[in-house]
Protein backbone atom coordinates (compact mmCIF):
# COMPACT_ATOMS: atom_id res chain seq x y z
CA UNK A 1 0.00 0.00 0.00
CA UNK A 2 1.45 3.22 -1.27
CA UNK A 3 2.13 5.56 1.88
CA UNK A 4 -0.18 8.01 1.85
CA UNK A 5 -2.91 5.96 1.86
CA UNK A 6 -1.89 4.27 4.91
CA UNK A 7 -4.97 3.57 7.15
CA UNK A 8 -5.15 4.75 10.96
CA UNK A 9 -7.48 2.92 13.73
CA UNK A 10 -7.45 5.86 16.82
CA UNK A 11 -8.26 4.83 19.71
CA UNK A 12 -9.29 6.83 22.49
CA UNK A 13 -9.75 4.94 25.80
CA UNK A 14 -11.78 7.08 28.77
CA UNK A 15 -13.10 6.49 31.75
CA UNK A 16 -16.63 6.74 30.47
CA UNK A 17 -16.45 5.55 27.03
CA UNK A 18 -14.43 3.77 24.59
CA UNK A 19 -13.93 5.97 21.00
CA UNK A 20 -12.33 4.58 17.55
CA UNK A 21 -12.12 5.88 14.04
CA UNK A 22 -10.30 5.48 11.32
CA UNK A 23 -7.66 7.82 9.82
CA UNK A 24 -5.95 8.79 6.22
CA UNK A 25 -2.34 9.77 6.17
CA UNK A 26 -3.01 13.47 6.67
CA UNK A 27 -5.56 12.66 9.65
CA UNK A 28 -8.84 12.88 7.87
CA UNK A 29 -11.43 10.80 9.21
CA UNK A 30 -12.35 7.86 6.84
CA UNK A 31 -15.24 6.39 9.20
CA UNK A 32 -18.26 7.52 11.47
CA UNK A 33 -16.54 8.03 15.24
CA UNK A 34 -18.22 4.61 17.00
CA UNK A 35 -18.10 4.72 20.46
CA UNK A 36 -19.00 1.80 23.55
CA UNK A 37 -19.53 2.83 27.43
CA UNK A 38 -16.11 1.71 28.77
CA UNK A 39 -16.79 -1.87 30.49
CA UNK A 40 -16.97 -2.26 34.22
CA UNK A 41 -14.95 -3.48 36.20
CA UNK A 42 -12.54 -1.68 33.33
CA UNK A 43 -10.10 -4.40 33.18
CA UNK A 44 -7.34 -4.89 30.63
CA UNK A 45 -9.41 -7.39 29.10
CA UNK A 46 -12.77 -6.12 29.05
CA UNK A 47 -11.67 -2.80 27.47
CA UNK A 48 -9.53 -4.94 25.00
CA UNK A 49 -12.72 -6.74 24.25
CA UNK A 50 -14.39 -3.55 23.71
CA UNK A 51 -11.61 -2.14 21.28
CA UNK A 52 -11.72 -5.29 19.19
CA UNK A 53 -15.38 -5.08 18.72
CA UNK A 54 -15.44 -1.31 18.13
CA UNK A 55 -12.54 -2.27 15.90
CA UNK A 56 -14.27 -4.56 13.84
CA UNK A 57 -17.11 -2.30 12.76
CA UNK A 58 -13.87 0.37 11.41
CA UNK A 59 -13.11 -1.65 8.19
CA UNK A 60 -9.67 -2.05 7.49
CA UNK A 61 -6.41 -0.30 8.55
CA UNK A 62 -2.69 -0.85 8.71
CA UNK A 63 -1.91 0.65 12.46
CA UNK A 64 -3.01 1.93 15.48
CA UNK A 65 -2.49 4.54 18.02
CA UNK A 66 -4.13 4.53 21.59
CA UNK A 67 -4.70 7.28 24.25
CA UNK A 68 -5.13 5.74 27.22
CA UNK A 69 -6.00 7.24 30.59
CA UNK A 70 -2.83 7.23 32.63
CA UNK A 71 1.22 7.29 32.32
CA UNK A 72 2.41 5.32 29.48
CA UNK A 73 5.54 4.19 28.54
CA UNK A 74 7.01 2.18 25.46
CA UNK A 75 3.18 1.12 24.99
CA UNK A 76 3.31 -0.16 28.64
CA UNK A 77 0.57 1.39 30.86
CA UNK A 78 2.03 2.86 34.35
CA UNK A 79 -1.05 3.94 35.96
CA UNK A 80 -4.83 3.87 35.40
CA UNK A 81 -6.52 5.82 38.37
CA UNK A 82 -10.22 6.00 36.73
CA UNK A 83 -10.17 1.97 35.39
CA UNK A 84 -8.70 -0.96 37.57
CA UNK A 85 -5.05 -1.22 39.15
CA UNK A 86 -4.67 -4.75 36.69
CA UNK A 87 -3.50 -1.79 34.17
CA UNK A 88 0.20 -1.15 36.19
CA UNK A 89 2.53 -2.68 34.81
CA UNK A 90 0.16 -3.99 31.34
CA UNK A 91 1.88 -4.01 27.81
CA UNK A 92 -0.78 -2.58 25.95
CA UNK A 93 0.58 -2.03 22.69
CA UNK A 94 1.48 -5.48 22.62
CA UNK A 95 -1.83 -7.03 23.81
CA UNK A 96 -3.61 -4.93 20.96
CA UNK A 97 -0.70 -5.92 18.41
CA UNK A 98 -1.59 -9.29 18.67
CA UNK A 99 -5.03 -9.36 18.52
CA UNK A 100 -5.35 -6.58 15.92
CA UNK A 101 -2.42 -7.49 13.54
CA UNK A 102 -0.83 -4.28 13.34
CA UNK A 103 1.53 -2.49 14.59
CA UNK A 104 0.44 -0.26 17.72
CA UNK A 105 1.53 2.89 19.85
CA UNK A 106 0.26 4.06 22.68
CA UNK A 107 0.18 7.06 24.88
CA UNK A 108 -1.49 9.17 27.46
CA UNK A 109 -5.10 10.33 26.06
CA UNK A 110 -4.38 13.92 27.26
CA UNK A 111 -0.75 13.87 25.09
CA UNK A 112 -3.00 12.53 22.48
CA UNK A 113 -5.43 14.83 22.58
CA UNK A 114 -3.37 18.07 22.47
CA UNK A 115 -1.08 16.47 19.33
CA UNK A 116 -4.80 17.00 17.45
CA UNK A 117 -5.42 20.21 18.39
CA UNK A 118 -1.88 22.70 19.09
CA UNK A 119 -0.49 24.91 16.70
CA UNK A 120 3.22 23.37 17.38
CA UNK A 121 4.56 26.82 18.06
CA UNK A 122 5.52 28.11 21.70
CA UNK A 123 4.77 27.06 24.78
CA UNK A 124 1.06 25.00 24.89
CA UNK A 125 -0.65 23.38 27.63
CA UNK A 126 -3.54 21.17 27.06
CA UNK A 127 -6.02 20.27 30.03
CA UNK A 128 -8.95 17.53 29.57
CA UNK A 129 -12.05 17.64 31.73
CA UNK A 130 -14.12 14.43 32.13
CA UNK A 131 -13.88 11.52 34.45
CA UNK A 132 -10.43 12.69 35.26
CA UNK A 133 -8.32 15.64 34.20
CA UNK A 134 -5.52 15.21 31.38
CA UNK A 135 -2.79 17.72 31.05
CA UNK A 136 -0.52 17.95 28.40
CA UNK A 137 2.59 20.21 27.58
CA UNK A 138 4.20 21.65 24.54
CA UNK A 139 7.21 23.40 23.41
CA UNK A 140 6.93 23.79 19.73
CA UNK A 141 5.15 20.89 19.13
CA UNK A 142 7.75 18.87 21.31
CA UNK A 143 5.84 16.82 23.69
CA UNK A 144 6.74 16.50 27.48
CA UNK A 145 5.28 13.37 27.96
CA UNK A 146 2.94 12.09 31.04
CA UNK A 147 2.43 15.61 32.56
CA UNK A 148 0.22 14.22 35.34
CA UNK A 149 -1.31 17.65 36.66
CA UNK A 150 -4.50 15.96 37.94
CA UNK A 151 -2.93 14.58 40.80
CA UNK A 152 -0.96 17.68 41.52
CA UNK A 153 -2.36 19.03 44.43
CA UNK A 154 -4.51 22.84 43.73
CA UNK A 155 -6.51 23.93 46.63
CA UNK A 156 -8.15 23.23 49.83
CA UNK A 157 -5.71 19.65 49.67
CA UNK A 158 -7.23 18.67 47.07
CA UNK A 159 -6.26 18.03 43.77
CA UNK A 160 -7.28 19.11 40.03
CA UNK A 161 -9.19 16.05 39.39
CA UNK A 162 -10.32 15.72 42.91
CA UNK A 163 -11.82 19.63 42.51
CA UNK A 164 -12.78 19.23 38.71
CA UNK A 165 -13.47 15.69 36.93
CA UNK A 166 -16.88 14.52 36.78
CA UNK A 167 -17.13 13.03 39.91
CA UNK A 168 -17.03 17.03 41.63
CA UNK A 169 -19.12 18.77 38.86
CA UNK A 170 -21.82 16.03 39.51
CA UNK A 171 -21.34 16.81 43.16
CA UNK A 172 -21.18 20.66 43.35
CA UNK A 173 -22.94 21.52 40.20
CA UNK A 174 -21.51 23.48 36.92
CA UNK A 175 -21.24 27.03 38.23
CA UNK A 176 -18.96 26.30 41.70
CA UNK A 177 -17.06 24.34 39.17
CA UNK A 178 -16.87 26.79 36.63
CA UNK A 179 -15.24 28.87 39.24
CA UNK A 180 -13.20 26.12 40.04
CA UNK A 181 -11.72 25.62 36.91
CA UNK A 182 -11.39 29.93 36.65
CA UNK A 183 -8.81 29.66 39.30
CA UNK A 184 -7.12 26.36 37.95
CA UNK A 185 -6.59 28.08 34.67
CA UNK A 186 -5.21 31.60 36.68
CA UNK A 187 -3.10 29.11 38.54
CA UNK A 188 -1.71 27.15 35.47
CA UNK A 189 -0.98 30.37 33.85
CA UNK A 190 0.84 31.47 36.33
CA UNK A 191 2.93 28.30 36.56
CA UNK A 192 3.29 27.62 32.85
CA UNK A 193 3.23 31.22 31.21
CA UNK A 194 2.18 29.40 28.15
CA UNK A 195 1.01 30.66 25.18
CA UNK A 196 -1.90 28.91 24.46
CA UNK A 197 -4.03 26.95 26.95
CA UNK A 198 -6.43 24.19 25.23
CA UNK A 199 -9.34 22.98 27.07
CA UNK A 200 -10.67 19.49 25.81
CA UNK A 201 -12.49 16.25 27.37
CA UNK A 202 -15.85 15.37 27.58
CA UNK A 203 -16.94 17.55 29.90
CA UNK A 204 -15.40 21.02 28.03
CA UNK A 205 -18.79 21.81 26.87
CA UNK A 206 -20.25 22.88 30.72
CA UNK A 207 -17.49 25.53 30.40
CA UNK A 208 -19.26 28.57 30.64
CA UNK A 209 -16.18 31.09 31.43
CA UNK A 210 -15.26 34.21 29.26
CA UNK A 211 -12.13 32.57 27.72
CA UNK A 212 -9.57 35.03 26.58
CA UNK A 213 -8.16 34.78 23.09
CA UNK A 214 -5.66 32.42 23.91
CA UNK A 215 -7.67 29.61 25.99
CA UNK A 216 -9.78 27.52 23.05
CA UNK A 217 -11.65 24.65 23.63
CA UNK A 218 -11.51 22.16 22.01
CA UNK A 219 -13.71 19.38 20.42
CA UNK A 220 -13.55 16.03 22.18
CA UNK A 221 -13.00 14.50 18.39
CA UNK A 222 -9.54 15.92 18.80
CA UNK A 223 -8.76 12.51 20.89
CA UNK A 224 -9.14 10.72 18.06
CA UNK A 225 -7.65 12.97 15.68
CA UNK A 226 -4.15 13.12 17.83
CA UNK A 227 -3.68 9.73 16.67
CA UNK A 228 -1.78 10.41 13.70
CA UNK A 229 0.72 12.57 15.44
CA UNK A 230 1.97 9.36 16.88
CA UNK A 231 3.51 7.84 13.50
CA UNK A 232 5.24 11.40 12.31
CA UNK A 233 8.71 10.35 13.40
C1 LIG B 1 -4.88 10.29 34.63
C2 LIG B 1 -4.26 10.95 33.43
C3 LIG B 1 -5.31 11.14 32.34
C4 LIG B 1 -6.51 11.88 32.89
C5 LIG B 1 -7.61 12.03 31.86
C6 LIG B 1 -6.07 11.10 35.08
O1 LIG B 1 -6.66 10.49 36.19
O2 LIG B 1 -3.95 10.15 35.68
O3 LIG B 1 -3.20 10.18 32.94
O4 LIG B 1 -4.75 11.84 31.26
O5 LIG B 1 -7.02 11.22 34.04
O6 LIG B 1 -8.08 10.81 31.42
Amino acid sequence: MAENNIRTLSVDIGGSGIKVIVLDTAGNPQTERARLETPQPATPEAVIKAIAQLAAGQGEFERVSVGFPGVVRSSVTETAVNLTADWIGFDLGTALQKLLGQPVRVVNDADMQGLGAISRQGVELVITLGTGFGSALFVDGKLVPNLEMGHHEFRKGETYEQQLGRAALEDVGEKKWNSRLEKAIGSLQRLFNYDRLYIGGGEAKKVTLNLPPNIKIIPNVSGLLGGIALWRD
